[in-house]
């Protein structure tokens, strides 16, 4: 699966991380990045499986529909890079495609060293398909990969499973610039979007009744207890997830259900009233015309939009577009 986005964690960073984020005075949060340690990574996974959360089948339905005319937006294709590829079925679905035009190097990036092999595991069988994991952060990863490619060849870089959905709007375009600054002309970059769709479909896939999702969410604090010998009972807290439709996302909160004191560590309380809530996920909806409007502050034109109909979802062709700089930033890489 796809994962979101993040940086190597230390120890002493996720700790200042959680302490500043449970200091905010107004609204607490924790970064969702933090959602996903290894039991957390388990429970998503499990999440794409539910009959309620349509995302990932309909991200998957898009790129088995799409594989074989992939191959005519890559010229000289010579490399594939996933950011955050998880466990490689995404991939698995298009690589097979893309292999039958010539020799090809998948890069899967991603920050679980974990996540990285099962990935190797899963794609190792296509024949003619050179495979270079690259664990790092995405960015750096990318330009990695994009360092190892012939001079004269083409990458494909997926961005998919609507993992651009957790940034909020600001960084997301920030995000597609940096990715664009790392890319050559004749670069492709196909990015999956969960779109907005009926509010009772989207609450559904994230209130699931099996609790999936509320077990998701309430592992953070037993990962905060793990690792920063923090004491909370996740029994005193209540998953939620709220649709915020001026801001046309998802928000995971995790409700108190009485006035409590938590210990972090030694020497660090947080105080939570009853009802009070830490928010610990945004997952961004968008429109299609806001993607592409998005793809184009950024330095992209959107070529080619793939949308599900069963499950409002979006795969977009980006092909960067030649801007003045462009010969400069070719010369430096
Ligand atoms: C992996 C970020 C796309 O936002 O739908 C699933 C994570 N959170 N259920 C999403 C998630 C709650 C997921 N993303």
């Amino acid at each position: 699966m796809s994962r979101p986005p993040g940086h190597p964690v230390s120890l002493t960073e996720f700790e200042a991380d959680v302490r500043a984020g449970l200091s905010k005075a107004d609204q607490k949060e924790l970064y969702s990045k933090y959602l996903y340690d290894d039991l957390g990574t388990a429970l998503f996974e499990a999440i794409t499986l539910l009959p309620e959360y349509g995302l990932t089948r309909a991200d998957l339905r898009l790129l088995d529909g799409h594989a074989r005319e992939l191959s005519n937006w890559c010229v000289n294709l010579s490399t594939v890079v996933e950011l955050g590829s998880g466990s490689g079925e995404k991939a698995r679905r298009i690589l097979p495609h893309l292999v039958k035009t010539g020799p090809l190097t998948y890069c899967p990036v991603d920050l679980s060293g974990a996540a990285l092999n099962r990935c190797v595991r899963d794609v190792d069988d296509i024949t003619g398909l050179k495979i270079i994991p690259i664990e790092d952060s995405y960015i750096s990863g990318l330009a990695s990969a994009s360092k190892l490619r012939k001079a004269e060849t083409s990458m494909l870089v997926l961005f998919l499973g609507s993992s651009i959905g957790n940034f909020d709007p600001p960084v997301a375009e920030q995000f597609l610039i940096a990715v664009r600054e790392k890319l050559k002309s004749g670069d492709v970059l196909l990015l999956g979007t969960d779109l907005v769709k009926d509010l009772d479909q989207i609450l559904a896939a994230y209130n699931d009744p099996l609790g999936l999702t509320a077990a998701f969410n309430l592992n953070l604090l037993l990962r905060i207890n793990r690792a920063l010998g923090a004491n909370f009972d996740v029994r005193q807290f209540e998953h939620e997830a709220r649709y915020n439709l001026a801001d046309q996302r998802i928000e995971m909160h995790l409700r108190s259900k009485s006035d409590q004191v938590i210990s972090i560590g030694s020497g660090f309380t947080v105080t939570l009233k009853k009802d009070e809530t830490i928010w610990t996920e945004s997952s961004y909806k968008f429109r299609p015309e806001q993607i592409r409007s998005m793809s184009e502050r950024s330095g992209f034109s959107c070529e080619a939009q793939w949308i599900d109909e069963e499950w409002p979802f979006a795969q977009s062709l980006l092909r960067i577009t030649s801007l003045h700089g462009d010969r400069r930033a070719g010369l430096i890489e």
